[in-house]
């Protein structure tokens, strides 16, 4: 009998599969930060986010980048993020991008995480709305959903994923951005909130 092939998974497939354990790392580390306790801790927070934002609008610049989606300008929350610092009477402090030598096709890992965070934060919402009195207009832009909704600009970029990820070599580089960010995120979690 003739072996029936089965289809190589889609790009952002494996991606889900393969951070899984990365992102259940986040919802451990938000655990531990309590980042929604009071003001004070959000403003850690939403500080995390922007340096987290910046390193990622940082890779916009790419041409390659925006060729693989070409809809960038309606994504990224850094002046979302600066804008509710500012809303907290925060300031963001000083650390360095870490995206300085990234580039496509790793690039688009790092977007993976970034924009896949914009459906974890429907959840973060709801709690900064309830605990701490904040919302899309004060305080918790960086949570909001894109003008379009949540749903509709994620499964765009789902779209653009599986056109970019023909290759194994494609493949295990946006796998490599992505686990990256993860790790950056982890890090400035850490960072802000003195976390071992
Ligand atoms: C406690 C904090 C978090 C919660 C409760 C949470 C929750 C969720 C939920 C429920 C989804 C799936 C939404 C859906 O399929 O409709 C999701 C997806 C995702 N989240 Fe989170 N999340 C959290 C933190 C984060 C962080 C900090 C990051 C990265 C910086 C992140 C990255 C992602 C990614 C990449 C996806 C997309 C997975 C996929 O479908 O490929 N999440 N999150």
């Amino acid at each position: 009998m003739k072996p029936v092939a089965t289809p190589a998974p889609s790009l952002s497939a494996r991606l889900k599969a393969d951070t899984a354990a990365l992102h259940e790392q986040m919802h451990a580390l938000m655990e531990q930060a309590q980042p929604f306790a009071d003001r004070a801790r959000y403003a850690q927070f939403v500080a995390a986010q922007y340096h987290f934002q910046r390193d990622v609008e940082h890779l916009f610049d790419d041409p390659a980048l925006q060729a693989a989606v070409p809809d960038l300008q309606v994504r990224g929350r850094e002046a979302d993020a600066l804008a509710d610092l500012a809303d907290l009477g925060a300031v963001p402090g000083q650390i360095d991008i870490a995206t300085a030598t990234v580039r496509m096709p790793e690039a688009l890992g790092w977007l993976y995480v970034s924009e896949g965070s914009t459906l974890g934060a429907a959840f973060l919402l709801k709690q900064v709305q309830q605990r701490l009195g904040l919302d899309e207009q004060f305080g918790a832009r960086n949570l909001a959903a894109y003008a379009e909704g949540r749903a509709v600009v994620w499964r765009r970029f789902v779209g653009f994923l599986d056109q970019a990820g023909d290759s194994p070599q494609v493949q295990e580089a946006v796998l490599a951005g992505a686990r990256a960010a993860f790790e950056r995120f982890g890090a400035l979690l850490r960072r802000h909130f003195a976390l071992a």
